[in-house]
């Protein structure tokens, strides 16, 4: 699957489809493919996908800076699928020299972009090296600054290894927070506990916070920083438009 327009048709047939069809066909047309788990409600996919396959690959970016909650649902969610959730690190000498040239908490001064790109970017680049497609839990309803129009399946040219093609998956893209909250519910998916706490999107601890009535999900997110900011580099083709 490497023509642009069999793509953008694949597209159009699959922004049809609910996130189960999506995940089988992506699962079934890619032999060397992942999904990407953060602990939060992408939780759905993890168990849509257990039921398609008893052999799938997830991973998850460990940043060093994850809550404590998210760390302890992360196990849960290793134990419950009994899945080999694959842990990725930043590499420690990068992290290293960060902190020790500019502290523990120089996001707050100087943006997020170097702290993400050393603790999120620099291993999922190393990890997505080995992979032909990823499956992400974006949704188009998170982010009205960055995620409005995202796609079902797309190229990943960010990623992708010289000369090769990588897909990038995004099965929830059409569904709503609702639809989400509604499948977890309906189907006594564990849930990151944080969620009851007012954390409606979660990341790294010192970059989310809970968020009051009437707030979008984003703003508990890089607070500090402009809507159009909020994105950590993982899903720089929302931005690199
Ligand atoms: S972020 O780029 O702002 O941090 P967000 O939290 O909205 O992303 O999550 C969107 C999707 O990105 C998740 O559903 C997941 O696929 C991927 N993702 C985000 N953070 C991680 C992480 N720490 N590990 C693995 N995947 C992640
Ligand atoms: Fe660093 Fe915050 Fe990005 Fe986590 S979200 S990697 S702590 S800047």
């Amino acid at each position: 699957m490497t023509n642009k327009i069999d793509l953008v048709d694949l597209d159009s047939k699959l922004q049809q489809e609910p996130p189960q069809a999506i995940l089988e066909q992506a699962l079934s047309q890619n032999q060397n493919i992942a999904l990407s788990f953060s602990g939060a409600e992408d939780v759905v996919l993890v168990d849509m996908a257990s039921k398609i396959s008893a052999d799938i690959q997830v991973f998850c970016l460990d940043t060093g800076r994850l809550h404590r909650e998210t760390y302890e649902y992360l196990e849960k969610v290793r134990q419950h699928y009994d899945l080999t959730l694959e842990i990725l690190f930043p590499e420690a000498e990068a992290v290293s020299k960060l902190v020790s040239e500019k502290g523990l908490f120089s996001f707050y001064n100087d943006n997020h972009q170097e702290c993400c790109g050393v603790r999120k970017v620099g291993p999922l680049r190393k990890k997505l090296l080995q992979l032909d497609a990823w499956v992400t839990g974006q949704r188009r309803d998170q982010s009205p600054g960055t995620r409005a129009a995202i796609p079902v399946v797309q190229l990943d040219r960010s990623f992708a290894r010289p000369g090769a093609t990588l897909l990038k998956y995004n099965p929830l893209a059409n569904w709503s927070s609702q639809q989400v909250w509604g499948y977890i519910r309906s189907h006594n998916v564990p849930y990151n506990p944080l969620h009851d706490r007012g954390f409606a999107s979660i990341g790294c601890a010192p970059c989310t916070k809970s968020i009051g009535p009437g707030q979008h999900e984003r703003e508990g997110r890089w607070w500090w920083e402009e809507a159009t900011k909020k994105e950590c580099g993982l899903h720089a083709t929302n931005i690199d438009k």
